[in-house]
């Protein structure tokens, strides 16, 4: 039995129901995919909206420039501030994926090298690396993580069972989508280095779930989605470079080029940016609740409350996150042996209309659930009440 720790008083609850009232989620759906995109508070959709009919009113007036090139600026620095590194170093792109291409592009890649990675990373980030592998004739190195690991020197461990001089690029995500692992990440960037490799971090999930201090990370390149955890505008992205990167050949080439950093990286060509401008706002909502003091407790105590009930009322259910707070944050993830997870997150949704979705970890399908906060206690018990009276009752989810 895991302890649920800051329990909600009913004050408590009272003041996240209020606060749930600020999204446009229906009162009968139950989110619990948060992980796959977030939803955006409504004054920072409001927000855009009303620059968009701003813009609108006059596009090429101060529309083009003066009206959202500060407030983009401002969004930068909000981000800078919210991620512990200088603005001048984080690029504004749409997602992780635009930004993974910037070291897979720009870096100075040798034949005959590795590239180093875990069997859990995002596929479209494998598929990048193995792109630019193929094309540049290096290894990718593929190591098994441990799930659960019972300590962060484990994934260390596996890591460095897998480098050698002969690795390049460390590619490796900071909280896994598959698992939900917080992975050391401090440590990990510390094993590349040793070997004189690039230190290349998907932090998709992790702007937004747990603290991110890139600087003190030492990594090479950090990148994230600001529309998961943060719940920015969709198609809202950061990408860190370390100093030393900044002159690397962008993946896209345009104007930026002349413009210094970060813009060189910046997402290139005319486009909306009022979804940029919405970052700031999106960043501001959280940080006037209290990200640190009041969002990140409670989400915590929402994460352990669920893998309390699992474990509690599941008796065959195995978690494969870890319980403690240093490797885990909001994303829950667990299996029920003889179950086909896909077809039963379809009864979720179908029969009682609860959003959750089912990964697959290392060969083994989970239930992959994210509690933010604007879920409540009460969701997590509806969505095991519900997980149990569909195992019980749809024949067809057994296999
Ligand atoms: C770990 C991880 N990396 C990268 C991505 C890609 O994010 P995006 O689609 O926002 O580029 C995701 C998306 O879910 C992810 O979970």
């Amino acid at each position: 039995m895991i302890t649920t720790r800051y329990p909600p008083t009913e004050k408590e609850i009272a003041f996240w129901r209020s606060i749930r009232q600020q999204f446009y989620l229906k009162d009968d759906v139950t989110y619990l995919q948060g992980g796959t995109v977030g939803p955006s508070p409504r004054p920072v959709t409001e927000y855009v909206i009303s620059l968009l009919r701003e813009l609108e009113s006059d596009p090429l007036n101060n529309g083009g420039g003066s009206l959202l090139a500060p407030l983009v600026e401002e969004s930068r620095r909000k981000l800078g501030l919210f991620v512990g590194a200088e603005p001048e170093q984080i690029a504004l792109v749409i997602n992780t994926t635009m930004g993974m291409n910037i070291p897979a592009c720009g870096l100075p890649l040798q034949s005959g090298q590795e590239i180093l990675m875990s069997d859990q990373e995002y596929g479209a980030v494998k598929a990048i690396w193995e792109y630019v592998a193929a094309k540049k004739g290096l290894k990718i190195r593929t190591i098994p993580l441990p799930t659960p690991p019972e300590h962060p020197t484990q994934v260390v461990e596996a890591f460095a069972n897998g480098i050698s001089r002969r690795t390049q690029v460390v590619v490796f995500s900071h909280v896994y989508c598959t698992s939900g692992l917080v992975a050391p990440v401090k440590e990990l960037c510390q094993l590349a280095h040793d070997y004189d490799a690039f230190a290349v971090v998907d932090g998709a999930h992790a702007v937004g779930m747990v603290p991110v201090d890139i600087v003190n990370f030492g990594c090479d390149f950090y990148l994230s989605s600001c529309h998961k955890w943060l719940l920015a505008p969709k198609g809202v992205g950061m990408a860190y470079l370390a100093e030393s990167f900044l002159d690397l050949r962008p993946a896209t080439l345009g104007f930026g080029l002349n413009q210094g950093h970060p813009h060189r990286f910046d997402v290139a060509g005319t486009r909306d940016s009022t979804h940029f401008a919405g970052l700031g706002k999106a960043i501001n909502f959280q940080q006037e609740i209290g990200w640190e003091d009041r969002i990140r407790p409670y989400c915590l105590s929402l994460a352990a409350r669920l893998k309390d009930q699992v474990l509690d009322r599941m008796p065959t259910a195995k978690l494969m996150v870890p319980t403690d707070t240093e490797q885990s944050g909001f994303l829950t993830t667990f299996t029920i042996p003889g179950i086909n997870h896909g077809k039963a997150a379809g009864y979720l949704w179908q029969d009682h209309q609860i959003q959750t979705v089912s990964v697959d970890v290392g060969g083994t399908p989970v239930f992959r659930i994210s509690t933010h906060f604007y879920n409540s206690h009460s969701d997590i018990d509806r969505f095991i009440y519900a997980l149990i009276e569909t195992v019980d009752t749809r024949s067809d989810v057994k296999i």
